[in-house]
């Protein structure tokens, strides 16, 4: 078995998963959510001290395996430094202990095998799009060590700028599903906002003009007309993710493609890449809602691979960083 830890922001998680099914045997997260929400966004001090309280009081819940765990899987880039050092801390002295070696997890091959949980074959080459807290991203996964980014945001990621908006319209942390629930009831065509980048051949991602065009229409604006912001921000938004797709698509038609990250939990995301794909019959994968934000069990799932592929770190080599490599 691998026993695996994720704090790369404001979720303290750890799971077990057995190696040779790749099954999930336990799984626990302590989301931070509601502590972090009356500041409006994560609070890298706060988070790394509630991660010293959360791991170890999951770790006690994971006692009865520990005489089977052949490695310790742990989320080592990207992320809150501060937050990072909690996981890893915690790693290596499992590592020590209990005398097997560990496995650095990238977290954002960990969204893609959040596709995979329970699953004993990846499913490869697939095109993923990446929309999460951090990162926006188009990719090419041929295989765990083959990944080609091919697109990526010039600024702010997609699930941040729901939260940018979230903040502007006084709703809470995490914006994403705050911001989807009040655009349900507000008209999406009420602010006609400026698809970023639809006139630059450039398959690249920006949401930062967006965001500065809410903040406009939200000083003008009366209370009534919330749920019209949130509505016409998130129909920009996503009319630009899948424009751009579209772009990329003309060139790269897609066989497969998967939307992970949390911000992959958008119903209308997912209906528009949906039917964006319906003429290329091409299957979209999504992962379960449970495990679409950040969890240990998708590290624990790509910890699989990399345990079978024999891609071990030991307390010395094992690095963390604020930046991802891919
Ligand atoms: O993957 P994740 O849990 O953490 C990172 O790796 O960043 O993604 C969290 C992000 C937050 O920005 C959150 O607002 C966004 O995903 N999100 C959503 C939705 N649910 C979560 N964004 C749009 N619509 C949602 N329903
Ligand atoms: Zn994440």
């Amino acid at each position: 078995m691998i026993l695996s830890i994720e704090s790369s922001c404001d979720d303290s998680s750890i799971a077990i998963t057995e190696i040779n099914t790749a099954k999930l045997l336990f799984h626990k997260k302590i989301s931070q959510e509601s502590e972090h929400s009356k500041y409006g966004g994560v609070v890298p001090e706060l988070a790394a001290r509630l991660h010293a309280e959360a791991l170890p009081a999951i770790l006690e819940q994971t006692k009865p395996y520990f005489s089977d765990i052949k490695a310790i899987a742990v989320t080592n880039e990207p992320g809150l430094g501060v937050t990072l050092l909690e996981g890893i801390i915690m790693a290596k002295a499992l590592s020590v202990s209990l005398d097997v070696p560990l496995i650095a997890v990238n977290h954002l091959i960990g969204h893609i095998y959040s596709l995979f949980i329970e699953t004993q074959q990846a499913d490869f080459p697939l095109t993923v799009l990446l929309v999460s807290g951090g990162h926006t991203q188009i990719m090419e996964v041929h295989a765990i060590d083959r990944i080609e980014v091919v697109a990526k945001t010039l600024d702010d990621s997609f699930g941040e700028s729901f939260d940018k908006c979230a903040k502007m319209l006084n709703l809470g942390y995490p914006g994403g599903p705050e911001v989807e629930k009040l655009a349900y009831s507000g008209d999406g065509t009420h602010y006609p906002f400026t698809v970023p980048l639809s006139q630059s051949p450039k398959i690249a991602f920006s949401f930062s003009g967006l965001k500065n065009a809410v903040r406009l229409a939200t000083l003008e604006a009366k209370k009534e007309d919330y749920p019209h912001i949130a509505a016409s921000f998130q129909k920009t938004a996503i009319a630009h993710i899948v424009q751009k797709l579209k772009k990329y698509f003309k060139t790269n038609p897609p066989r497969k493609l998967a939307i992970v990250g949390g911000a992959s939990a958008n119903i209308k995301l997912r209906e528009a890449v949906e039917s964006l794909i319906a003429p290329y019959n091409a299957p979209l994968l999504l992962a379960p809602l449970a495990y679409c934000s950040d969890n240990a069990a998708m590290i624990g799932r790509a910890a699989v691979e990399l345990y079978n592929a024999k891609c071990f770190s030991s307390i010395e080599t094992l690095q963390m960083s604020p930046k991802s490599h891919l």
